[in-house]
């Protein structure tokens, strides 16, 4: 029999076997598609694997590249399930994520939402359905007003001790070749052109928050929720405890 040890030792060389395999299988399936090279791919995959989330949330998922190399991650890790939220438009993409999805056979891993305005109310549902999550991938708008409102909803969805990732810390409109001729995007004030919005986001609310512990690497931010911070619904009791001592007091 193979004490404890043994047996880790004796199991590494297979999940290194099915990391390697199951990352080649995405990058090959996604290679031609939009939004995240292999080597960020590999980084959210391997984040996945090392820090284990049961509960994902990603939010922008565009053609769903960094949805696969979420969802490859969970399969390896034979649990969990990744929700991912885009808007209505994200329908007409070619390939489209359920493509991509289907070609990897993780279905069983990824539940795509699609909102007709903006993830912003698909948090809100969740915060009215008192969901949790453990991780939450952050690469939709890129603009301060959606992404710092995100932010401190996500932050009501999150178990203490889970992660937020920005992908993008320093893309602005006037970055973006693609966007930046765009007359939607010249229609706009300069500033919000210029504006690094996950940026902003990242070192005025993330950084200075206190149940936040922060780093960034390779234009990504990481944020880890203090695992001692209070849950969300502990807080509410509290909250609530307060209103009716006042109410009683009033009284
Ligand atoms: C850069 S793409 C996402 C790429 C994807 N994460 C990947 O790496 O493969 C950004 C996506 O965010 C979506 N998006 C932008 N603002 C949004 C919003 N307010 N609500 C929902 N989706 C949004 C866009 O439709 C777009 O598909």
């Amino acid at each position: 029999m193979l004490a404890s040890r043994d047996l880790a030792l004796a199991k590494a060389p297979r999940v290194d076997d099915r990391r390697l395999k199951a990352l080649n299988r995405i990058r090959e399936t996604v290679a031609d598609v939009q939004h995240m090279s292999p080597a960020q791919g590999e980084t959210i995959f391997d984040f996945v694997l090392e820090h284990q989330p049961k509960d994902c949330l990603e939010l922008g998922f565009g053609h769903g590249v960094s949805s696969c190399y979420i969802a490859g991650a969970l399969r390896v890790l034979s649990q969990g399930k990744l929700t991912t939220v885009d808007i209505d438009a994200a329908k007409q993409r070619e390939p489209r994520i359920e493509d991509l999805v289907r070609k990897l056979r993780l279905g069983r891993y990824v539940n795509p939402i699609f909102e007709p305005q903006s993830y912003t109310w698909f948090l809100m549902r969740a915060i009215e359905r008192r969901r949790q999550f453990d991780f939450c991938f952050i690469d939709g708008a890129h603009t301060w007003d959606t992404d710092g409102f995100a932010f401190f909803l996500v932050d009501r969805l999150l178990r203490p001790g889970g992660w937020i990732v920005f992908d993008d810390l320093d893309w602005s409109y006037s970055v973006s070749p693609s966007l930046k001729d765009a007359d939607w995007v010249k229609a706009k004030p300069e500033i919000e052109q210029k504006t690094k919005g996950v940026r902003k986001v990242f070192d005025l609310l993330v950084r200075r928050h206190a149940d936040y512990q922060t780093h960034e690497l390779n234009g990504w931010g990481y944020a880890q929720k203090c695992p001692s911070s209070v849950p969300i619904r502990m807080l509410e009791v509290v909250q609530e405890n307060r209103l009716q001592a006042r109410k009683a007091w009033l009284n």
